[in-house]
């Protein structure tokens, strides 16, 4: 498996999620704003993962400020925070990576306090890779044995820098033994699903099935699918949960169906500051993503399209939420409250 995000002597080395399946690119970013360019074009992207390539990206704004004097200096990161900070507004993974990097921000001098925000970047990353594992292990005892999941958009290694959420879960129960196979939706606009999910379940050997967004209901009804597990971007403290455009559809559907809906997330992804789902703020991305696929135009010219990345799916549908934690279910105010 292709790392997404590699820390090698000072550079920031990232996996163009851009380019996949076509091309495996790696890019070796040396500052700090073409981190934050790699973010806005969704080189590197999903929650944990944007989380974790803004504070290498910290370090490395950090790394190329030339002053000796400490107040210079702080400054000067303060505004290297503030760009990663305009990135991308829904991933609260994002915000709680910049605010440790704040306060990893300490120590008698410029170099002091240089080497202790790599040395956080590091742990940051790490925790990452610990917390998926073990959500993914907690999650896969939700799967059974011939078990048919539904997932959306990508919330594998490459969403993560880990081990993944949903994809995670389901990797795990194949390495508990059980038999699984997937259906992937192809996750319009930007087709995270058909790029990059069914590049992982590919080479992770599991058998899936690509689908339309719209196909969806028609397999539920079908019988088909046995539960669906998607990750998230930003979960509030009442369990509304923020995640690919798509994901509030699915869990009306799957409610319909009587079929469980699982979100996958690390604790990381938790903003208890926020009392309900309608608080997250919603990223609106370019109309040319809607009217255009991978650059070819497929819709008239000069026409009006929406392009809202995320939804909020309410706690109602959302059978359990499973964290490194613990798996939490209703209700979620108190289990989430609990579980931090
Ligand atoms: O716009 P993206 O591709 O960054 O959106 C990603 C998702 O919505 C993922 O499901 C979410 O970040 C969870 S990743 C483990």
């Amino acid at each position: 498996m292709a790392r997404a995000i590699e820390w090698l002597d000072g550079k920031l080395r990232i996996l163009d999620q851009s380019k996949l399946p076509r091309e495996q690119i790696f890019a070796d970013l040396d500052n700090y704003h073409d981190v934050v360019l790699a973010i806005k074009e969704m080189r590197i992207r999903g929650a944990p993962a944007i989380g974790v390539t803004a504070a290498y990206g910290i370090a490395l704004g950090a790394s190329g400020i030339k002053t000796a004097s400490k107040d210079e200096f702080l400054a000067q990161l303060n505004k290297v925070m503030q760009a990663f900070a305009a990135s991308r507004p829904t991933a609260v993974n994002l915000f709680q990576a910049i605010d440790r990097m704040k306060k990893a921000a300490r120590g008698d001098g410029v170099a002091e306090i240089k080497n202790s925000l790599v040395n956080e970047a590091k742990r940051i990353h790490q925790e990452e890779i610990t917390a998926t594992k073990q959500l993914s292990q907690l999650g896969a005892e939700l799967i059974k044995d011939g078990f048919t999941v539904l997932t959306h958009c990508n919330a594998g290694s490459l969403a993560t820098a880990g081990y993944g959420t949903a994809l995670g879960v389901i990797k795990a129960a194949k390495e508990q033994g059980k038999k699984v196979s997937v259906f992937v939706t192809e996750t319009r606009p930007l087709l995270q699903g058909a790029r990059l999910t069914a590049w992982e379940l590919k080479q992770a050997k599991i058998p899936f099935t690509l689908i339309t967004d719209s196909m969806a209901g028609y397999f539920m009804k079908r019988g088909e699918i046995d539960c669906v597990i998607v990750g998230a971007d930003r979960i509030a403290a009442n369990g509304y949960t923020a995640n690919k455009i798509g994901t509030y559809t699915l869990a009306v559907l799957a409610n319909a169906h009587g079929i469980p809906f699982y979100v996958a997330a690390p604790t990381t992804t938790i903003d208890l500051s926020l009392t309900s789902g309608y608080q997250i703020p919603i990223e609106e991305r370019s109309p040319e993503e809607v009217t255009h696929i991978q650059g070819v135009p497929i819709a008239p010219e000069g026409i009006r399209a929406a392009n809202p990345a995320f939804d909020i799916t309410p706690n109602s549908y959302i059978t359990a939420i499973i964290t490194e934690k613990g798996i939490i279910k209703g209700p979620y105010t108190e289990g989430l409250n609990r579980g931090q």
